[in-house]
């Protein structure tokens, strides 16, 4: 059990999710998502678990030069960064990262998932840090993402020395799980009913 501030993966503080496990089940199969995914995640954890702060110094260096995602971080009323709350969720994104390689998709991962959705909506947006930003991030910026944070995490699997085809391998199951945590992040974005 990690002890970074809000990050509350696995505690009775996380309610439960309105996904089933039975629908994660068909959502990796829609994703392709397999045992071969779940071992090449596994292997990643190895390789990036000595890389987390590089690997967040790209992605917030990513975030950072870009206003309009920027501006997901910054204060409702000034529009200034919040330093504070980038260094909040830094910490929380480090662990994410190694929880996503863990690939133990059981209910309290569901669970968390659906969590860190609603952080990203307006259901639960600044709570965790107690800070006074943007009510949402927009929804449109969710998907999006994928793509910058899976090509840039690629040069930092292939430092583990494996060859070519098993860090595609990697990197495919990063893509794939990525996809799916979205799109359970996507549940409190989608009109009742249509999910
Ligand atoms: C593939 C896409 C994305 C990934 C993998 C990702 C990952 C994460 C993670 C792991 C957290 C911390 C969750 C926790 O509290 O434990 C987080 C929070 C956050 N993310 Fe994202 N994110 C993505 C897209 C975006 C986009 C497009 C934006 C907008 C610029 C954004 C802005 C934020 C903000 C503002 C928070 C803090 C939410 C809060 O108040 O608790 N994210 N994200």
């Amino acid at each position: 059990m990690t002890t970074i501030p809000g990050y509350s993966f696995g505690t009775s503080a996380v309610p439960r999710s309105p996904v089933t496990l039975a629908e994660l089940e068909q959502l990796k199969a829609s994703v392709l998502f397999g045992d071969d995914d779940v071992r090449h995640l596994r292997a990643s954890r190895e390789i990036l678990r000595d890389h987390v702060e590089e690997i967040l110094d790209v992605w917030y260096g990513f975030v950072g030069s870009q206003p309009h995602l920027l501006a997901s971080f910054t204060g409702k009323a000034d529009g200034a960064p919040i330093a504070d709350y980038l260094g909040g969720v830094r910490r929380r994104f480090g662990q994410w990262i190694l929880d996503t390689a863990r690939a133990e998709l059981d209910q309290a991962w569901l669970d968390y998932q659906h969590e860190i959705g609603r952080r990203h909506h307006r259901v639960g947006k600044n709570r965790t840090d107690g800070v006074a930003s943007t009510d949402l991030v927009p929804f449109r910026h969710l998907f999006a993402l994928v793509f910058p944070i899976t090509f840039t995490l690629r040069p930092f699997l292939a430092r583990g020395g494996h060859g070519a085809d098993d860090v595609d391998r990697m990197h495919a199951a990063w893509v794939k799980s990525c996809l799916i945590q979205v799109t359970l992040w996507s549940h409190p974005y989608v009109k009742d009913g249509d999910f």
